[in-house]
């Protein structure tokens, strides 16, 4: 179906990134493979199921948000913008924020191809007025934003909490790509999960349907699937518990037998409870979540939180060129 208000920009990574960084991170001590790898179409479902578990509050809480406060935001961010997202997430959570920010120009970025082409294009049949300008990539590496409107104003909408499955040194350099592209006195509006007991967060990520560890595991299916490794799926178990020292969420797959998998030429062995790390899943107090946004640029302007201090939105102004 052809769309006037719909355009679609195809710049997903080739599958020799994917590779490369999985060799790099199997060579590496501690064993890891980057979050970012978990969405292929299959990824991007089970991550959708994950938003709908009742021990996994941070989707729910997140858009009660959004739909309490949204006409606030957008007071704050000023309608008719260019909306940029990155990472296209729920639905639901898009379209409250397009209801109450009103853009001119919508623009989501996703590395997940299928997942970003079918959900923008519901956008754009719902939403005549607003020209949707979909980019598959990975956002997190500098790239040409689609051309927009040269009188816009950018609003980046970054939701779910997604900056805390960066390292914070690697969340300054996003930020820092964020404050470029919507250039200085642009916003950016995230959302960030807070600290809170550790019953609570080791619970959001051991869900007893299972639905986190099919995601996990989704990895290995990927790697099996787009690099013919060889492996043994059920010789890999979904490990994820609160690292509170370090104030993050840590998710593994840990042998649970001596295994291998093979790649090419390469031959990666694993003893019983030896393992790959998944994603981090970092936490932050409202304040540690500004100073660290100070240091890439952005200026704290306001921020929303539930009554229960789960989760919180925060909207920065980039005060510097990025
Ligand atoms: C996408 N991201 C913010 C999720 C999180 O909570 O860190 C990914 C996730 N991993 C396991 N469950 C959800």
């Amino acid at each position: 179906m052809q769309l006037p208000n719909f355009e679609f920009h195809d710049l997903k990574p080739a599958v020799a990134d994917f590779r490369r960084e999985v060799v790099a991170g199997l060579k590496a001590s501690p064993r890891r493979i980057a979050p970012k790898f978990f969405y292929d179409a299959a990824g991007s479902k089970l991550f959708d199921q994950i938003t709908q578990l009742e021990a996994y509050y941070p989707t729910r809480t997140e858009i009660a948000l959004l739909k309490a406060h949204g006409q606030a935001m957008g007071d704050l961010v000023g309608r008719g913008s260019a909306l940029i997202e990155l990472g296209s997430g729920s639905d639901l959570k898009i379209r409250t924020v397009l209801d109450a920010l009103a853009p001119a120009e919508y623009l989501p970025l996703d590395i997940s191809g299928s997942h970003l082409r079918d959900a923008a294009m519901g956008i754009a049949r719902d939403y005549p007025d607003i020209q949707v300008r979909a980019t598959c990539v990975d956002y997190t590496r500098q790239f040409d934003l689609p051309r927009m409107g040269a009188d816009v104003h950018r609003v980046a909408f970054y939701p779910g909490s997604s900056i805390g499955n960066f390292e914070p040194g690697q969340v300054m350099e996003l930020l820092g790509w964020i404050a470029h592209m919507v250039g200085v006195g642009g916003r950016l509006l995230v959302g960030v999960d807070l600290k809170k007991d550790e019953a609570t967060l080791k619970a959001a990520y051991n869900d007893p349907e299972g639905v986190t560890a099919a995601f996990n595991q989704n990895l290995l299916v990927r790697m099996q699937r787009e690099l013919g490794a060889e492996l043994a799926l059920s010789a890999f178990d979904h490990r994820a518990f609160y690292n509170e020292a370090r104030g993050r969420i840590e998710m593994h797959l840990l042998a649970n037998r001596p295994t291998q998998i093979v790649i090419d030429n390469d031959c990666f062995a694993f003893e019983t409870g030896e393992g790959i790390h998944t994603e981090c899943s970092y936490k932050y107090s409202v304040d540690e979540f500004i100073s660290l946004a100070a240091l890439s640029g952005f200026a704290s302007e306001r921020v929303w939180c539930d009554d229960r201090q789960r989760f919180s939105v925060h909207c920065l102004r980039a005060n510097v060129r990025g």
